[in-house]
């Protein structure tokens, strides 16, 4: 088993963003710029937020937070995000999900700047995904390819079974793992909560991503030798033994699976941190202009 190490290569990559940087800097005359919106105090939401906004400083890009109490109503917040829209010094702007139940999440995301939409949520950006043209791919999608690229997974007619269909990971990566592009060419398949048979497809998988936000759902009896395992869940759970107060577990049942898998994904430390990468990377690549 080898460990596909989220640390080491978000670490690499950022040196390269750094570098990347600090051409716009000189370039335009101004840092690339993420803007933030977090909505009440979600305790995940938190920390995801304050992690993205910490490496954003790290790369020397401009970061701003912008926090809302989870009373705002969503004309307040909608209003909000078309003023950044047309604020010409920001070039990406992420609403950190989930909302309250008072805001539609489809109205905020299609009132976000498709152009300075650097989650990849957008209808235009999911659309132009699909037809392969250029785009904002969704952060955590994004950082999975660049993850296998940096190991070079091999993924031509591999079968890939994805666990979990949600907008943000399991549908958008069914979709860029199928397309004709390293890494892609994989036969995928797309399960959830009503597929039949999930472990006897997940047994028949090279590759796995498990994204079904579900501590240890996948086990050592659904996966079979030598596959690939790609653990996107981040389930916290409260404990008294780490500093934070809590505990990270993936949807993999880790210490059982990793003697069987080729290769596997800890968490924390995978990924998690090429999230943040694939954020950062849509962030410089707004900023250059290089996709609109
Ligand atoms: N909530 C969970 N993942 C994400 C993400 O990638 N972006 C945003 N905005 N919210 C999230």
């Amino acid at each position: 088993m080898q460990l596909l190490d989220g640390k080491f290569v978000s670490e690499k990559l950022k040196e390269e963003i750094t570098a990347e940087a600090a051409g716009v800097l000189a370039t335009i005359g101004r840092k690339p710029h993420l803007a933030a919106i977090l909505v009440g105090n979600d305790g995940g939401s938190e920390t995801y937020v304050a992690s993205k906004m910490r490496n954003c400083e790290k790369v020397g890009f401009k970061s701003t937070l912008i926090r809302y109490d989870e009373s705002v109503t969503e004309n307040e917040l909608l209003d909000r995000i078309k003023e950044i829209n047309n604020d010409s010094e920001v070039d990406g702007l992420i609403v950190q999900l989930p909302l309250p139940k008072n805001i539609d999440p489809e109205k905020v995301t299609e009132t976000i700047d498709y152009k300075k939409d650097v989650d990849g949520f957008h209808p235009v950006n999911l659309g132009r995904m699909m037809r392969n043209l250029p785009c904002f791919i969704p952060a955590t999608p994004y950082g999975i390819l660049m993850m296998l690229e940096e190991y070079k997974i091999e993924t031509a007619g591999k079968h890939c079974v994805i666990v979990g269909r949600s907008n943000i990971v399991g549908s958008p990566m069914s979709i860029l793992l199928a397309r004709n592009d390293y890494p892609g060419n994989c036969t995928v398949t797309l399960t959830h909560s009503r597929t039949k048979n999930l472990t006897e497809i997940v047994q028949s998988a090279d590759i796995i991503v498990a994204a079904i936000g579900k501590k240890n759902f996948i086990t050592s009896e659904m996966v079979k030798d030598s596959a690939v395992i790609i653990d996107v869940g981040i389930n916290r759970e409260k404990s008294q033994i780490t500093k934070s107060g809590y505990k990270l577990y993936g949807d993999v049942d880790f210490e059982n699976v990793a003697p069987k898998a080729s290769w596997i994904t800890p968490v924390p430390g995978g990924v998690g941190l090429m999230t943040i990468i694939g954020l950062l990377k849509n962030t410089l690549a707004s900023a250059k202009k290089e996709i609109y």
